[in-house]
Parts: C-alpha cells; structure tokens; sequence
C-alpha cells in the first residue's frame, strides 16, 4: 500500500484563506487590525530567514506586523524593556522574541516577561499549565499545526494508539498533551525518549506515530505497522536534500499517510503563528469565535 501525502503546504494555503477572511471581517466589523511584533537580537542567519518569513506572511494576510531587530551585544535589560512596552501596546496582540537569543541574555527570564494573554508562541509557562489543564489558550504553533494536519486529513485521533518519538519542550511534550485532552485528540499516547529500551517495540503499535528527534531518518520500515499515519517534523540538511526523521522512501510503503520533508509540519508552524494572533485579537477585543 502506497501512503496518502498529508501535504502541509496545501493544508497551510486552506487555513491562511480562511485567515485573511476572518482578518477582513475583523477590520470590516469591528475596525480591528491583529499585530504581531517580532523581535530578532543578533545575526543568526537561520533566525533572520524565519523572521523575514514571518513579516511576509502578516503582510499577505492583513496582520499588521512591527519587526523589531537589536545588535547582538544589547543588554539584557534593554531587551526586558522593550517586551514590557510591547505588552502595553495596544495595536500588539502578539509578541514574539526569536530563539536563540545571545548566550548572555537569559532566554526564561525573556519569555517569562512576555505578557502570557500576548504569548502567540505558547510557551509562557502559564500558557503551557493552562494547555495541561486542557483550558483555553495559546497552543505552541509546531503541535498546533500537527494537530490541524491530522484533522483536515481525516485521521481519527480518538481511542488511536498515538506514539510520540521525542520529549521536547517545543514539540513533543506539548503535543503529547494536546492529544490526550478528551477535547483535544482524546487518544492514547505513549512518548518514547533517549531513556526508553525499546522504541520500536512502542513504535510498532502506533496508529499514529508523530517523531521529532532531528536525526535523519531515525525510524525505518521494519519499526512501523501496516496502516500506521505517520508525522514527521524532522528537517535534517544532508548533502542530497532535506530528509526529516523518518525513513520516507521505505516508510511509505507501510503506511496510510505520512507527511512529506520538506512540505509537511514546516510551512504549518507560521500558519498556526497567524492563527495564534487572529485568536489573540478577537480575546483582547472582547469578540468571541
Ligand atoms: N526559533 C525556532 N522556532 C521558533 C519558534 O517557533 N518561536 C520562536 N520564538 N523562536 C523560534
């Protein structure tokens, strides 16, 4: 059996119609414009490619976007400052501080200072208690895109055995949370790590199988099931292309779906930021969903 694609890249164009619709009735209804600011201290390269991506999405979709860019060598407290002004802008509902920052600031200490009901990327830690509890909030964009994809590509994640390759704290522990939540996934999830003994013995009952270790092509055909949906969110830079973490030529040919590198999780991550800010403007404007 040949898998279904779950394209990413068709999904994420379907969700920023629905966005730009949803901006145009804002500004039309209620002459409210979403803003997002961005903020990118130092050079890093990788980060300035995001950034830049990240304006170019607000501009196609109608968000107003204010990118803000300090010198590598800017003091902590400079940085403290500008988020306490953003936090009080009225014309921003969403604040992004770029990772990596520079060894010398203290990264926690910044995004602890993001005001939480501002914290588009969901990692404020009482936005991340609050996804716990399975409140309303702030979902990190990666697992809130990977939750898209499942649902528009009709997997039923209820009752599914879903194995999770990977504990971090942007990928896989949120959305290892975000799938047990009775109203969010309502499925069974196993999480697999560098302690486990036997990953494939879990990655073998998996339905669903969601990795994201950044070791190209971790797992192969022989740790999957007939039938499995399988999303990778790996993006490892070989010299023959972009792989992600899963075995795709061999893989597919076991699966149901499975998410292709590139054109998968990525294009979905900036999607679900616009998704977050549209959400963060409707709440600081008193408009329900
Ligand atoms: N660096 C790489 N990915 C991300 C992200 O999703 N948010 C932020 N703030 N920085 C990042």
């Amino acid at each position: 059996m040949a898998a279904t694609l779950i394209k990413g890249s068709e999904i994420s164009k379907q969700i920023k119609e629905e966005l730009k619709q949803k901006i145009a009735d804002l500004k039309e209804k209620h002459n409210v414009v979403p803003g997002l600011a961005t903020v990118l201290v130092g050079e890093d390269e990788a980060s300035k490619v995001y950034v830049g991506a990240k304006e170019k999405t607000c501009k196609e979709l109608g968000i107003h976007s204010e990118r803000i860019d300090l010198p590598a060598d800017t003091r902590e407290e400079d940085l403290l400052a500008l988020v306490e002004k953003l936090n009080k802008d009225p014309k921003i509902h969403g604040i992004l501080v770029q990772l990596p920052l520079p060894k010398h600031i203290n990264g926690t200490k910044v995004l602890y200072a993001i005001n939480p009901d501002k914290d588009v990327d969901g990692f404020h830690p009482v936005n991340i208690g609050k996804m716990m509890l399975g409140e309303p909030t702030f979902l990190p964009c990666t697992p809130h895109g990977i939750l898209e994809l499942l649902k528009r590509s009709g997997t039923e994640t209820k009752g599914a055995e879903v194995v999770v390759v990977g504990r971090s704290n942007i990928v896989g522990k949120p959305i290892t949370n975000m799938l047990l939540q009775k109203r969010g996934g309502n499925a069974t999830v196993t999480i697999c790590h560098t302690g486990t003994k036997d990953i494939a013995a879990h990655t073998r009952r998996a339905d669903i199988l969601i990795v994201a270790v950044g070791k190209p092509k971790a797992i192969t055909a022989d740790m999957v099931k007939d039938g499995v949906v399988v999303i990778d969110v790996g993006v490892n830079r070989l010299e023959t292309g972009l792989v992600g973490d899963v075995d795709f030529e061999t893989v597919k040919e076991k699966a149901k779906a499975i998410t292709p590198v590139p054109g998968g999780v990525g294009p979905m991550t900036i999607t679900m930021l616009m998704s977050n800010t549209v959400q963060s403007a409707k709440m600081h404007s008193g408009i329900a969903d």
